[in-house]
């Protein structure tokens, strides 16, 4: 890509690389040698730089710490067959994470800084990502407030960074869910579609409390009536009944948008499923649980891609749902997904950059 802006570029000379085990990689542990900054004071965004990743220094004052006005964003790289690198619907993360500005009152980041940040940044630190099936370059840009200042206020000035981790599988097997009906994620008129960072630290708790029973994530349900299932931990979260594909809408504000997600049911359409953006009732899936009509519940996500759910715990009873056959519509979908990210299959629908 032709880059038209000004980036400093101030490379490693102890690289990580040669010392990086490739075949055990933890999802977020292996962190790859540079990372793009951007600043944002004076009213612009402006002093663009890459620098070897390594600790930010910051003022125990900084108003981040303290009241986490701070969004981030999570995507992903791969390498086709001829070495060239592949992102995947980067357009929709640099939306969204507009989205999520406006929402924090942090100021907008002009398009051309995240592409132009990401495309060196992904140049400079190629070798790091990987070109095994499975594998990917997870990359994590976000933007924090930087003043000083224990005011509470928006800040006045902000950090936008960008780096990037080799990463396999999020879940390395199918995951256990139960079904939330005292805490809640995230209520009509609050910050669930933003990816805020507090949103992720409120889930903690309840997530723990569930974990401590044996299970691996959350099935959030609406903050009202906790009827409706929302999402799941890091994920939004479908359900096929019979042959009908069902996942929560989005217009509530209370849902991540999430590019897995809409692209999940992209696919879902063109195979010729029927899709309802509709919020299944808890009573409806305990019924669909008893009478064997929930075919496949998964969680879908830019890091855990497909996550399989193999065991939901409704109002006390734990429900086994049987491994799925390859022919299975997540299994399915998951090819094509893949197929589409490796540069396997032509890209007939613009999503790969
Ligand atoms: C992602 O899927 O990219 C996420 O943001 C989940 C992350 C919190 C692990």
């Amino acid at each position: 890509m032709k880059t038209t802006l000004q980036i400093e570029i101030s490379k490693t000379t102890q690289s990580k690389l040669a010392a990086t085990d490739f075949d055990n990689l933890v999802f977020g542990k292996s962190i790859s040698d540079h990372m793009f900054i951007a600043d944002y004071k004076n009213g612009e965004w402006s002093d663009l730089r890459i620098e070897p990743y390594q600790p930010l220094m910051l003022d125990p004052g900084n108003a981040t710490l303290h009241y986490g006005q701070s969004i981030f964003e999570g995507m992903k790289a791969y390498k086709n067959e001829a070495g060239e690198i592949l992102l995947f619907r980067a357009d929709a993360n640099q939306k969204r994470l507009n989205e999520s500005a406006v929402r924090m009152c942090i100021p907008e980041l002009p398009e051309e800084i995240f592409m132009e940040g990401l495309m060196t940044l992904l140049d400079l630190d190629r070798d790091w990502i990987p070109n095994k099936p499975g594998y990917s370059l997870y990359i994590r840009p976000f933007i924090f407030a930087m003043d000083n200042y224990l005011g509470v206020r928006p800040s006045e000035t902000y950090r936008f960074m960008i780096f990037t981790c080799p990463v396999g599988h999020y879940y390395a097997k199918p995951v256990s869910v139960k079904v939330e009906q005292k805490y809640t994620r995230a209520a009509e008129g609050g910050t669930g579609f933003a990816k805020a960072a507090g949103n992720y630290a409120g889930s903690l708790y309840p997530a723990l409390l569930a974990q401590k029973n044996g299970y691996d994530q959350l099935l959030w349900t609406d903050a009202k009536t906790h009827e409706n299932i929302e999402e799941s931990g890091t994920m939004n979260v479908m359900f096929m009944i019979n042959d009908t594909l069902i996942t929560a809408p989005t217009h509530t504000g209370t849902i991540l948008k999430g590019i897995t997600r809409d692209s999940v049911l992209h696919l879902a359409k063109e195979m010729g499923y029927v899709v309802e953006e509709r919020f299944l009732k808890v009573a409806e899936l305990e019924a669909a649980l008893k009478n064997g009509s929930l075919q496949e519940a998964f969680g879908t996500g830019t890091a855990a891609t497909i996550a399989h759910i193999s065991k939901i715990n409704v109002n006390g009873t734990d429900f086994e749902l049987p491994e799925k056959p390859d022919y299975a519509f997540s299994h399915q979908v998951l090819k094509k997904l893949d197929d589409i990210k490796y540069g396997r299959t032509e890209d007939k629908r613009g999503w790969i950059m």
